[in-house]
């Protein structure tokens, strides 16, 4: 796959551009980043016309518009792997699925996918469990609680609709069955720790997922990208590669 590599200076880029390379498989045909003095890549998307099969974004979800029209002129597929993005944002990608394949997700690790899953999965298997999850980042992060963190309670929200989340708990007073707590810790260098706590009585049953380097977003992405290849127009997610 030739790959048009958006955010290409960032540090999810240059983790991308390095995975690319040691791949061998597949190829960065252009890198493009709005930081680029010339000489160094291309700083907007529009100015590279050469051959491609994909993109991949790694840039700001305030590319968002940009991105979209890019690929949509082009035909192109497009893995969007930005977070943050506004309605706006996200009614822009939408539009763009119906002419083009979409791989959206804001968390490309593949083994989060998979922990997604298997957390919707035991929650519709104790209705009555109590959950938790808790997160556990890095002292720089700037969201609160990790997007991650949001993504596996919607996920287990699919088997408990009636559920809803409780972000920290700051009050006293019991719990009840419908909440689903969320906690965040923030210290030293922690890359990413996710857990989610299913206590159904006498059982409880801890799902845990560790990120040991952020080169796990940049594998899922390449495996995201692959995906697309000869793929309908539509709108992709991580949930699409486990099924
Ligand atoms: N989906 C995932 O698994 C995953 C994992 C890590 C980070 N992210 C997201 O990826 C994005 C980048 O993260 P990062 O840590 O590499 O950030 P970063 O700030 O290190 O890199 C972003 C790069 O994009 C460039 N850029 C910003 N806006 C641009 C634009 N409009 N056009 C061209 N270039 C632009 C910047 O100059 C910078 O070099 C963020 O949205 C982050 O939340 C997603």
């Amino acid at each position: 796959m030739n790959i048009i590599l958006n955010g290409s200076n960032g540090r999810m880029g240059r983790i991308v551009a390095e995975a690319v390379e040691q791949g061998g498989a597949h190829a960065v045909v252009a890198k493009v980043d709005w930081s680029y003095a010339a000489g160094d890549g291309y700083s907007e998307l529009k100015q590279y016309e050469g051959p491609a099969d994909v993109v991949i974004d790694f840039s700001s979800h305030a590319a968002t518009q940009a991105v979209t029209e890019y690929c949509v002129s082009r035909g192109l597929p497009v893995v969007i792997a930005t977070t943050g993005q506004t309605d706006a944002e996200l009614d822009m990608i939408r539009a763009a699925a119906k002419a083009v394949p979409v791989f959206l997700s804001g968390n490309m690790s593949i083994g989060v996918a998979v922990l997604a899953d298997l957390a919707r999965r035991a929650a519709a298997m104790f209705p009555e469990a109590d959950i938790e999850i808790i997160e556990r980042h890095h002292n720089q992060k700037l969201d609160v609680p990790s997007g991650t963190a949001l993504l596996l309670a919607r996920r287990i929200q699919e088997a408990r609709p009636d559920s809803e989340l409780l972000i920290g708990r700051h009050e006293n007073g019991k719990r009840t069955r419908r909440e689903i707590g969320i906690h965040s810790l923030r210290y030293g260098n922690e890359v990413g720790t996710h857990e989610i706590i299913i206590a159904a009585g006498n059982e409880t049953l801890t799902l845990k997922h560790e990120a040991e380097d952020r080169s796990l977003f940049a594998r899922g992405a390449l495996a995201a990208a692959e995906f697309l290849a000869g793929r309908e127009p539509g709108l992709y997610d991580m949930k699409d590669i486990v099924k």
